[in-house]
């Protein structure tokens, strides 16, 4: 390692050996204790689990799987009792469900009733109460009230907002457009200023399903009358076979309930029997994250990218202004206006409005209503030039006015259609962009940005890649994904690098990456995944003394084109068994409290 840079950089820790094998690792100095794992019990009266003998009302009591973002909330001054909520984004049965491996996935021909129950019973969220012993550990507080899970299965939500009852909201089930029975692919989140808890769907259109395919077995639209915005959502997209034992999630029995997902449900983690809020406003499209701040005169603000390739950076500004009224806060959720970015070569953003009645968002181009503009926010985006990126990934407001936007990567970028914001075609590894918004305030509808780093391996020429030269072979990484700021401002990156795993040869991680002065761009690792895994969370609790990060699906992604892994994962035969290794117990999705031996502030 470089002593002399390390020795400058704020981040004060000894730099991980890059690597990939069966475990976990964290920096010298640092304990990474599992905290929750897939089928742990958290409710007073939850059944132990019972791998071999998975059921869906067990599993709705115990921890789901594939955990993703973390929020953490304190629940007293002294920060020894906090809620911890966890999104539960998908799952992967090949390593789940004995004797279903991804062969019969692909066909879905082992899928029976119950499984897809139990599929739908382990993705949501969880909301847990854990405590700080007097060792400093963090443990659940299993008999506490506010334990919950949230599922697709059962957990009723409300709608509201400007779409909220349109026709385009109703279905059978629910002729008035407002009531709906849970969340899809929960990606990454946010907690709100007075600490709800905002879970973002992400990929929803997998989870619906046709009968009606073409001769390539794609879905056949032509008998839709929604084709053009199915189309632009990519529903239905046959990952999951649930609209086979679900009315509701296929699109020739049920139009309309896809347009009920691809919103931001906010949850109240202190109130369990408050019903979690689709907020409308917010827009629909495969939100990654909705991590929120306040701007200088006290609206709220919420970034949120569309994770697909040449799609689109959001921002939501609350017409209201934040208070210490908890219950008043969450109307600004509900009245707001939803910006879509536009990034110009000169180094400037403009932040465009999506107003029903302005600009090409009228009724003659196919918006008649503010709802519509909301329910088809890709088309009304795409009607007002927004920059096509790289995959927007989650974007990390800090109060100064500044964001930092993942752009995880894009392979199907062709040479002609770079541009300075996203500049390299053929993309395997991403980028990370730096908004500064105009006098640093997060409400502005302008600001400039700048390409942060370019991520990949800086001595591959043909990849290039962009780091502070003091960046090890440790350091640099590929397709950044969750992003978190500490206590001190700093900044923290966690990846997803998917198949593109052996093009790196490492283990996804969590790496440090300094944003200021003459070390901006110099990247360290921090923790790394067991493989297969990739890395999930980040958050920092308040004093900086607590990190917690997720480990989703290990043993999983990118096995067979690993040395010494090459290999497809399966229930009985996977890649690793962390974090318990038992040979009788498959790998387990579980989150990871990080904490500095002897006490103190992580890395400083
Ligand atoms: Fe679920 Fe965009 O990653
Ligand atoms: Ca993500
Ligand atoms: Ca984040
Ligand atoms: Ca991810």
């Amino acid at each position: 390692r470089q002593a002399a840079a390390v020795t400058a950089s704020r981040y004060v820790f000894d730099e991980l050996t890059w690597g990939n094998d069966e475990t976990h690792h964290v920096a010298q100095g640092y304990d990474a204790d599992i905290l929750l794992r897939w089928g742990d019990p958290i409710t007073a009266d939850a059944p132990e689990f019972d791998v071999m003998n998975q059921t869906a009302e067990a599993q709705l009591q115990q921890f789901g799987y594939n955990n993703d973002y973390v929020g953490f909330w304190p629940l007293n001054d002294a920060g020894t009792r906090a809620v911890l909520c966890v999104n539960h984004e998908y799952t992967n049965e090949e390593v789940m469900f004995p004797g279903l491996g991804r062969q019969d996935k692909a066909g879905f021909a082992g899928m029976t009733p119950e499984l897809v129950d139990l599929e739908m019973a382990a993705h949501g969220g969880s909301v847990v109460e854990i405590a700080k012993g007097e060792d400093g550990k963090w443990t659940l507080v299993k008999d506490s009230k506010l334990n919950r899970r949230i599922s697709p299965l059962n957990t009723e939500m409300t709608i509201d907002g400007p779409a909220a009852g349109h026709p385009r909201m109703q279905t059978n089930a629910d002729p008035t457009g407002e009531l709906v029975v849970g969340t899809l692919n929960n990606c990454a989140g946010g907690m709100t200023p007075w600490g709800t808890y905002l879970m973002a769907e992400e990929n929803f259109h997998g989870y619906f399903w046709t009968d009606t395919l073409d001769a390539d077995g794609k879905p056949d639209l032509s008998a839709q009358p929604e084709a053009a915005s199915l189309k632009r959502y990519g529903a239905p997209g046959l990952w999951y076979n649930w609209g086979q034992h679900h009315d509701r999630f296929n699109i020739d029995k049920e139009p309309n309930e896809v347009n009920r997902f691809g919103w931001i449900v906010e949850v109240d983690p202190m109130n369990p029997a408050a019903k979690p809020v689709k907020h409308t406003a917010l827009g629909r499209f495969r939100h990654e994250g909705a991590e929120t701040t306040v701007s200088q005169d006290g609206h709220l603000v919420i970034y949120s990218g569309d994770d697909n390739r040449f799609d689109y950076l959001y921002k939501y500004v609350s017409t209201g202004t934040v208070s210490d009224d908890r219950a008043a806060n969450s109307a600004l959720l509900s009245d707001g206006t939803l910006y879509v970015a536009r990034f110009d070569d000169d180094g400037s953003i403009t932040w465009m409005p999506l107003i029903h009645g302005t600009g090409p968002l009228t009724a003659e181009n196919g918006f008649a209503s503010q709802a519509d503009v909301l329910i088809d926010t890709r088309l009304a985006a795409d009607a007002l030039g927004a920059t096509p990126m790289d995959r927007p990934e989650d974007v990390q407001p800090r109060g100064d006015g500044t964001a930092f936007v993942m752009l995880t990567n894009n392979t199907r970028r062709k040479p002609d259609q770079i541009n300075a914001a996203n500049p390299r075609p053929d993309s395997s590894f991403g980028h990370i962009i730096e908004i500064k918004e105009a006098d640093g305030d997060h409400a502005a509808d302008t600001g400039t940005w700048s390409i942060l780093v370019k991520c990949g391996d800086p001595k591959l020429a043909d990849v290039g890649a962009q780091w502070n030269p003091a960046t090890s072979e440790n350091g640099w990484f590929g397709s950044p994904d969750n992003a978190a700021i500490d206590a001190d401002g700093r900044l923290w990156i966690s990846t997803d690098q998917g198949s593109n795993w052996g093009k790196t040869g490492k283990s996804d991680g969590l790496y440090a990456l300094e944003t200021e002065g003459a070390l901006r761009g110099h990247s360290q690792l921090f923790f790394r995944c067991p493989v297969g895994g990739e890395m999930c969370g980040p958050y920092f609790s308040q004093d900086g003394e607590t990190l917690f990060v997720a480990v989703q699906h290990p043993g999983t992604d990118g096995t067979t084109d690993i040395k010494g892994f090459a290999r497809a994962s399966t229930f009985e035969d996977p890649a690793t068994r962390w974090p318990d290794f038992d040979p009788a117990m498959p790998p387990r999705p579980s989150v990871v409290v990080i904490t500095r031996q002897g006490g103190g502030k992580i890395a400083s």
